[in-house]
């Protein structure tokens, strides 16, 4: 890219420190253990896991299982962020430092709901934790204004997958946790989202050839899970993260916030990049559209084939 990284952090810092201080205001602490049902909690050395044992059953599982996954991945992630913002003073590093501390906190409840309910084989869960460490995340650049990019529609990505996630399980136990952690998402998606529009008003042009190859390139953080493919396409299929969300709750909310497509004065090269974005949202558009009606006709034939044996 070209322009000073170092630079561009250091005129980011006020307006960083004061989203660390609306961060700090509005972001309410809370506890794993007040959301963890104990009083289901056996000991597995005398009653092992089995299948049967489960609330939680098929895409609800696969659910918990990626967004647990992915959330324990964040070693890497801290790794990044470190690498995209650590060249910053003060806020930059108060805030990496917070989020780090935040996110922490998401596999931690995530995995002791889960090993207490008995929802998931607790063996799967650390040999699936063993690889997503032992492989890492990485990306291919810790360029800041790709970074920053990333992250607003990551953030705001898993946010909705994790709201979905609980709402889908259909246990307000669970529902309540992700509820939780979902809060936490968002304050993290509106920083990263502010952040950047104060980036945009000082590299307007770097900062739109980073967003528009960011969301060409996006893929989630979980897509190092074996089996992520057959997996996310289950989640689609149910609705918890599909084109659609991407499209309308993710990109479009994100991308008008920036006002990406009334800025003015790009070079040809950021003007370039907003023309290929344009084309890419109208195609994904599509794209989403051709997958609700197949799953809708699916749907249809699937109660029909069930109305006809009942
Ligand atoms: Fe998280
Ligand atoms: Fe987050």
């Amino acid at each position: 890219m070209d322009y000073d990284q170092r630079a561009l952090l250091l005129e980011l810092e006020p307006t960083v420190g004061a989203l660390y201080d609306r961060h700090a205001r509005v972001a309410q602490e809370w506890f794993p253990h007040d959301f963890i049902p104990y009083r289901l909690g056996r000991d597995f050395d005398r009653e092992p896991w089995t299948p049967d044992q489960p609330r939680l059953t098929g895409v609800a599982q696969v659910a918990f299982e990626v967004g647990l996954l992915t959330e324990d991945n964040l070693p890497s992630y801290h790794r990044l962020i470190h690498g995209m913002f650590g060249n910053g003073d003060g806020a930059w590093l108060s805030w990496i430092g917070r989020w780090t501390a935040e996110e922490g906190r998401h596999a931690i409840v995530l995995r002791d709901y889960l090993t207490v309910t008995r929802n998931i084989d607790p063996v799967l869960l650390e040999h699936g934790r063993m690889h997503q460490l032992s492989n890492g995340y990485d990306r291919p650049t810790t360029d800041t204004l790709h970074g920053l990019a990333y992250v607003a529609f990551q953030e705001l990505a898993t946010r909705i997958a994790h709201r979905n996630t609980g709402r889908y399980s259909e246990d307000p136990v669970a529902d309540k946790i992700m509820l939780r952690i979902a809060a936490d998402e968002n304050l993290h998606a509106l920083f990263y989202r502010d952040a950047m529009t104060a980036a945009l008003a000082i590299q307007p042009s770097q900062a739109v050839i980073a967003i528009v190859e960011e969301v060409l390139g996006f893929d989630m953080p979980g897509a190092g899970i074996p089996g992520y493919l057959r997996k996310a396409a289950q989640l689609a299929r149910a609705g918890i993260f599909d084109l659609r969300i991407h499209h309308d709750e993710v990109l479009m909310p994100v991308l008008n916030q920036w006002r990406i497509f009334e800025l003015d004065g790009l070079s040809p090269a950021a003007e370039e990049a907003r023309t290929k974005l344009a084309t890419y949202l109208v195609d994904l558009d599509a794209s989403a559209r051709r997958f609700e009606e197949r799953r809708a006709a699916n749907l249809a034939r699937n109660q029909e084939s069930s109305a006809a044996n009942d």
